[in-house]
């Protein structure tokens, strides 16, 4: 292993892992310039999470500052990523799992790597920490994921430009609704939280929203539309997480031919429901990926560029098996095993529902 002392030229890897969003570039780009520029360190940039650190040769890219200059408003990642291949559980060849989490290992020692920024979710991050410990990689850690799940930052890249996506979309969708007089279901991303459909609910007007922490009855539902009506209201927007159960309490789940299950059907299953109980006509709007793509917000650029230059200075502190948070305006740091231990789902008793709740929003019972 090779550490330089605090103060010397490191050379530092920086990878993406798990599913894109927005703002990751914007973080890449923080991070090489503040290496680079105030610090004189090298970067190199690790290609498709750990399957760059997998290869032989590893995969990876030098960068420089002028490569990365013209990526704060680019979408996606330019190192790629994956979010399959947990290499404590990689598919083999012969179809059986195996354990290639010390080829990673080597892959980091093999391009005599000082750190590793590692930029992902609770999963990710859980993985690059173990093996992180297993083989003495000096890692810090930079929360991402459009689900905001994770507990001890307030702010995780991508979730605000996926609010401001689902937001604009309930926008739309409201001129359609009340030309039409139709019931509008948006159906969002979010995993097994409802941050992105409380916020995005919240400031996009909806008159339902369904999270998967509150449960709710089609009864309920109907009851609000038929008072909007009462009221002159020819219309209802509805937005509703995607690991929202059915009333019978089972997840809505696409599955491939291959036996890949995901969450998605569930703002179908409402529309069908609802109009057994109401005469309205009923649409549904699957956003999909269309939340994690495309031009960060200011938000979340502007937490990633903190983000990136944070975990730099971490480096140059050696303060490792850290990750950057977002608490209370600030860029503060906390343990990783703090971090991937501290699930966040929406609140029941929290401002968000308040709010709602204080709006006459149907938000479950
Ligand atoms: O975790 C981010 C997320 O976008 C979830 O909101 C969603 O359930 C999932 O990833 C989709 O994953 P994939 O890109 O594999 O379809």
């Amino acid at each position: 292993m090779s550490i330089k002392n605090v103060g010397e030229p490191k050379r530092i890897g920086i990878l993406t892992s798990g599913g894109d969003c927005s703002g990751l570039n914007a973080v890449i780009r923080a991070v090489v310039n503040c290496a680079v520029n105030t610090y004189g360190w090298e970067v190199l940039g690790i290609r498709q999470a750990t399957l760059g650190l997998m290869a032989r040769p590893p995969q990876f890219t030098k960068l420089e500052v002028d490569q990365v200059d013209s990526l704060l408003t680019a979408g996606g990642t330019m190192l790629g990523t994956t979010n399959k291949g947990d290499p404590f559980a990689f598919p083999m060849a012969d179809g059986s799992l195996g354990d290639r989490s010390e080829e990673i290992i080597a892959g980091y020692h093999q391009l005599g790597l000082d750190a590793l920024i590692g930029i992902g979710g609770d999963g990710s991050l859980a993985i690059l920490r173990r093996l992180a410990q297993q083989g003495g990689i000096n890692l810090v850690g930079i929360p991402k994921t459009i689900d905001n799940d994770i507990g001890v930052t307030e702010h995780a890249i991508g979730f605000d430009t996926a609010v401001n996506i689902a937001t604009e979309a309930l926008d739309r969708l409201h001129f359609t609704a009340a030309s039409h007089s139709r019931v509008m279901i948006l159906e969002v991303m979010g995993r097994d939280a409802g941050h992105i459909a409380i916020a995005a609910g919240i400031a996009g007007g909806a008159n339902v929203i369904l999270i998967p922490e509150i449960p709710y009855t089609v009864e309920h539902i109907c009851h609000k539309i038929k008072e909007r009506q009462d009221k002159g209201k020819n219309y209802c927007l509805i937005i509703v997480s995607e690991a929202v159960r059915t009333q019978g309490g089972e997840n809505v789940t696409i599955t491939n031919r291959l036996g890949q299950s995901r969450y998605g059907g569930i703002g179908e299953y409402l529309a069908d429901e609802i109009i057994q109980h109401i005469d309205v006509e009923t649409r549904v709007t699957v956003l999909g990926h269309i939340q994690r793509g495309g031009t960060a917000s200011p938000l979340d650029r502007l937490v990633a560029t903190a983000f990136g230059v944070a975990a730099v200075n971490l480096i140059a502190e050696a303060k490792y098996d850290r990750m950057v948070t977002w608490q209370n305006r600030q860029v503060l740091s906390v343990p990783i095993t703090e971090a991937i231990a501290q699930y966040s789902a929406v609140d029941p008793n929290g401002t968000l529902v308040k709010t709602a709740r204080g709006m006459s929003i149907y938000l479950g019972d």
